[in-house]
């Protein structure tokens, strides 16, 4: 028997940190709802990726943020990724990474659990 009302249901978030917590430019690694995210900050604005390089298993929240361009760069060998699409920049990466929808409110930032 199928549930009418689970396409109803909001959905379901996991409160990641405070606006404030991330400096502009600066990504952060969360461990949230069984997902590895790299948190991004750019201005006022936030973005949400997978945080393993498609490359390799490597945390992308350890690389630098390009905020003119909005994408990070893997530290291990270079690859960079847009932020709004978790496209690949640059090799050796090839293949995409996962992007999370968020959700802001006065004071927090919430990831949308997939
Ligand atoms: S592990 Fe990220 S580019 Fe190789």
């Amino acid at each position: 028997m199928s549930d009418s009302t689970s396409d109803t249901h909001p959905p379901r978030r996991a409160r990641l940190c405070g606006r404030t917590d991330l400096a502009p430019g600066e990504a952060r690694r969360f461990d949230v709802a069984g997902l590895r995210v790299a948190l991004v900050r750019i201005g006022d604005d936030f973005y949400a990726i997978g945080d393993r390089c498609s490359h390799e298993d490597y945390s992308l929240a350890d690389g630098e943020v390009w905020p003119g361009e909005c994408e990070i760069e893997c530290s291990k060998h270079g690859s960079t990724f847009d932020l709004r699409t978790g496209e690949p920049c640059s090799l050796p990466a090839t293949r995409p990474v996962p992007v999370y929808g968020l959700v802001l409110d006065e004071a927090d930032v919430s990831l949308v659990v997939p």
